[in-house]
């Protein structure tokens, strides 16, 4: 396999004279601050514009203020679309792709009879590298630019999605996902094994590019202890890695954790036990967590990956959203392919909007929250916060166009209103991959729409 060759991720800023600054105008939109916190964090610019120089964002705004910073820019009317920072995902699974839709299952089964089967024909390099291709081409052309994902039980697997994702220019963060009990043999590892290929891996492809590397166990419930403690080994020798893995999905899976772990409090407590607890862990579901559970998530500046059509999906139940806010746990959203519905992360921030209408304890997610669920929040679940996630100056233009096509309701609804808010909740509601006219990450295109 070749190595990577995309040169590292820019530092900051910096307009060159030489380089030549590039004006999209349209519809603006972005959240540079935590609208669950801040009533006017949603900055909206109607008839705004972008200025790119270099790959980074040079201006953000009205597109008479932009035009008048920028007089000698070239300009693309992309005027009836709008632009959104490029969208990220905080939980999804490279291998599941072809098994997505999968329904009618809670999660024990559906993991026994669909996911894992699966699972075990990415021993296949040669499907991987298909499914590879495949799984990069479902992010960029729903306009995701930056993905947390669950890769391969293989270390040949997993670097095909690494291969993928630098020819395409995503930004990704991946792992081999580790595993020494409980699944088929052929998914499993030896603690040996899982220490030398997640090295080789990481040696291979942390900070190469757009790419990094995460530390992976697949849950609690398929890792020893000696698993585990080769995760913390790993986190140990890099620090800069993420962790992810699941907690807390279903309570069958809570139950199983409960009886392979009796000395653990409860299922965080298995995690905590090796230190993969902290600002850089990602944890999928959080469904089932309790108070206590909660407050020490918060404490360690945890966060969690709320993946709203895969708990529905899977009857896994609705996520606490009030209790994580009220508790000041952090979390971000993602897609969950393949026991999530597909790879759209607006139609993720839809569902969380209609589950947490009906939830026990309800809130009504405004169209700016929701946004900042699939963008900002998800950059700073990743700590990539300084890099993208919004268009702050400096940042790299990682985008989304949207250009709703004539005919749909889409197209209806947006040629009959002004308003910001109503514009940016349309989008949210009806806005699929038809939609999407062009994605960029750092300025480079990685996804064109047929026009
Ligand atoms: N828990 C352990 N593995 C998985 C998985 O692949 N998907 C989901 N949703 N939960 C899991
Ligand atoms: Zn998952």
């Amino acid at each position: 396999m070749a190595t990577a060759t995309l040169p590292r991720t820019r530092t900051k800023k910096l307009t060159p004279h030489h380089e030549k600054v590039e004006i999209l105008r349209a519809a603006v939109f972005h959240t540079p601050r935590n609208p669950f916190s801040d009533a006017t964090a949603l900055a909206t610019f109607t008839d705004g514009a972008l200025a790119i120089c270099a790959g980074r964002i040079a201006a953000c705004g009205d597109y008479i203020a932009v035009r008048a910073q920028y007089p000698d820019a070239m300009v693309r009317d992309l005027r009836g679309g709008c632009i959104l920072p490029g969208l990220i995902d905080t939980h999804v699974h490279f291998p599941q792709l072809r098994i997505t839709g999968g329904l009618g299952h809670s999660l024990p089964d559906w993991l026994d009879m669909v996911a894992l089967p699966e699972e075990t024909r990415m021993a296949d390099p040669a499907r991987a590298r298909a499914v590879a291709r495949e799984f990069v081409h479902g992010l960029a052309s729903h306009g995701t630019t930056t993905a947390l994902v669950f890769g391969a039980h293989f270390a040949e697997a997993t670097a095909e999605l690494f291969e993928a994702a630098s020819r395409r220019g995503l930004r990704l963060i991946s792992g081999l996902v580790l595993s020494d009990r409980l699944l088929s043999p052929c998914l499993l590892q030896t603690t040996d094994a899982a220490w030398r290929d997640s090295t080789s891996l990481i040696e291979r492809y942390h900070g190469t590019g757009r790419l990094s590397y995460a530390v992976t166990p697949r849950f609690a419930a398929s890792a020893s202890e000696p698993m585990l403690e080769v995760c913390q080994t790993l986190l140990r020798e890099n620090p800069s890695l993420i962790f992810t893995t699941h907690i807390n999905e279903n309570l069958a899976e809570i139950e199983q954790v409960t009886l392979l772990f009796p000395q653990a409090s409860d299922y965080l407590a298995v995690y905590e036990k090796y230190d993969l607890i902290g600002r850089r862990s990602v944890l999928a579901h959080s469904v089932h967590t309790d108070a206590a559970q909660l407050a020490r998530l918060a404490a360690q500046n945890a966060c969690i990956a709320h993946c709203p059509c895969s708990n529905a999906a899977l009857g896994s139940g609705i996520f606490p959203m009030r209790r994580h806010l009220d508790s000041q746990v952090r979390f971000a959203l993602g897609t969950d392919i393949g026991a999530g519905t597909g790879f759209g992360l607006l139609k993720e921030a839809l569902q969380a909007y209609l589950l947490q209408r009906i939830a026990p304890e309800p809130i009504t997610l405004s169209a700016a929250q929701m946004l900042w669920l699939a963008t900002r929040a998800g950059a700073e679940a990743l700590s990539l916060e300084e890099e993208t996630g919004d268009f702050t100056v400096g940042k790299a233009a990682d985008l989304v166009y949207f250009r709703p096509s004539p005919g749909t309701t889409l197209h209806a609804v947006l040629a009959n209103t002004d308003e910001p808010e109503r514009i940016l909740a349309a989008l949210l509601t009806l806005a699929g991959p038809d939609s999407v006219g062009e994605v960029r990450v750092e300025g480079d295109t990685v996804f064109e729409g047929t026009p």
